[in-house]
């Protein structure tokens, strides 16, 4: 019941079906069930949550109390560890739970984003060997990676199509059926495919991103402005993206997932580009001031977005260090005291008194503030133009 699995509980209940949210988080299940929304900035579902709670939606933090239904979705998190390899600790428990109350002619499906082949691989043999049960036989498996964004979750389902891809052909007809009742499934040949498809999107942004930060430095070297030329350059075949140190749970990540496991040349560069990116800003802040105070504005990995573990303003936040420089943070989405305690950096209260500021993402509440000291900023998206 996270940021990715009560908007989709959320959906299905508005459906008509009788949802049951399971989560190990007492509090959040409580919340849920007294009609509260425990995820804030996620736009429609407030509204849901307090019409199905309840009703089609009810929360338990036991497994026993969703042992009546008959589809399993699971979209937990799945972690890197320190080495970038996948820690798959959550989604296995997650899994044995399911087990422990599946029955004959039920559907499993995954939604968390993982390594191709882990439904197949992975999931399959903890479902089987825990219930005794056969997939594709006694019981149907299916991926259906999530396609969601902070922010924008509910409405997603109405404008992305919903990958489904089943162990055996009856288990993709199966999690078409049960996609179509609440959204737009598209089906692919197997769960690998379905997998793929997810993580082949990260890539390709993360990919696409290590090009732009490539010509940003080359735009840099030869003296123009890189978004003049990105602008220019926009026709049907070119659309470059914006440069940047990449944050969040989902692009660094799914390069990662390919890299452990492939040899991918290519993604692993533009992945190692892209962080490599923080020391490149860190740098180029020296031209701006060689010593003193510096404020990463912006530090959450996306404006708005309150997550404070994925965010590249950590690396931005080392590097500086590196430099030298005395560090400081903003963002109107955290308290000073947050600040601290997530990012380990004194709140920039005056940024008037900052001898430079990394401007890591626009902040519209800060625009005209931020003009007014634009000889300092270093405007990693090119926000105050
Ligand atoms: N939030 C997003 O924008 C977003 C975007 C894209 C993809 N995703 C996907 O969604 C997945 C989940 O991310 P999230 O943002 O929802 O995470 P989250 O941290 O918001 O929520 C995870 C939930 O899982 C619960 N949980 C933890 N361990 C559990 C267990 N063993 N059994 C049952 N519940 C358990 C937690 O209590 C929490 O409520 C990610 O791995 C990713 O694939 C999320």
């Amino acid at each position: 019941m996270g940021r990715a699995g009560l908007p989709l509980a959320a959906v299905m209940a508005e459906s008509g079906i009788e949802v049951v949210g399971f989560d190990i988080d007492e509090k959040k299940v409580a919340q849920i069930n007294s009609g509260e929304n425990p995820i804030g900035e996620e736009p429609g579902l407030e509204v849901l949550v307090k019409k199905h709670a309840g009703q089609n939606l009810k929360a338990v933090s036991n497994i026993g109390g969703a042992k009546d239904c008959t589809a399993y979705v699971v979209i937990v998190p799945l972690f890197l560890d320190g080495e970038f390899k996948p820690d798959f600790s959550i989604l296995d428990d997650a899994f044995t739970k399911v087990a422990s109350v599946l029955k004959e002619g039920d559907l499993v499906v995954l939604e968390t984003t993982v390594p191709p082949g882990t439904t197949e691989n992975r999931v399959c043999k903890i479902l089987e060997s825990e219930s005794g049960l056969t997939a594709g036989a006694d019981f149907h498996l299916a991926c259906s990676p999530e396609r969601i964004m902070t922010g924008y979750s509910i409405s997603r389902f109405s404008e992305f199509p919903k990958i489904v891809g089943g162990l055996t052909r009856e288990c993709t007809e199966a999690v078409f059926k049960f996609y179509s009742i609440f959204s737009k499934p598209k089906t692919v040949s197997d769960t690998t495919t379905a997998e793929l498809v997810k993580v082949a999107e990260g890539v390709y942004r993360d990919v696409n991103i290590a090009v732009a930060n490539e010509l940003y430095t080359v735009s840099n070297e030869l003296g123009v402005d890189f978004f003049e030329v990105r602008e220019a350059a926009r026709h049907k075949y070119c659309d470059l993206h914006e440069p940047g140190v990449v944050g969040g749970h989902c692009i660094p990540v799914y390069s990662r997932f390919l890299m452990n496991e492939h040899e991918v040349p290519l993604t692993k560069t533009a992945r190692l580009l892209n962080d490599d990116m923080a020391q490149y800003y860190a740098k180029k802040m020296m031209q701006i001031t060689a010593s003193g105070k510096v404020a990463v504005v912006g530090l959450s990995y996306r404006p708005g977005v309150r997550e404070t573990r994925h965010t590249q303003s950590h690396l931005l936040i080392r590097a500086l260090r590196k430099e030298g420089f005395e560090v400081y943070g903003r963002d109107p989405i955290f308290t000073p005291v947050e600040t601290e305690k997530y990012f380990n950096v004194p709140y920039a209260e005056n940024l008037a008194e900052m001898n430079g500021i990394l401007l890591s993402h626009g902040i519209p509440g800060l625009r005209m503030q931020l003009r007014e000291l634009s000889s300092r900023i270093l405007d990693v998206k090119n926000f105050l133009d």
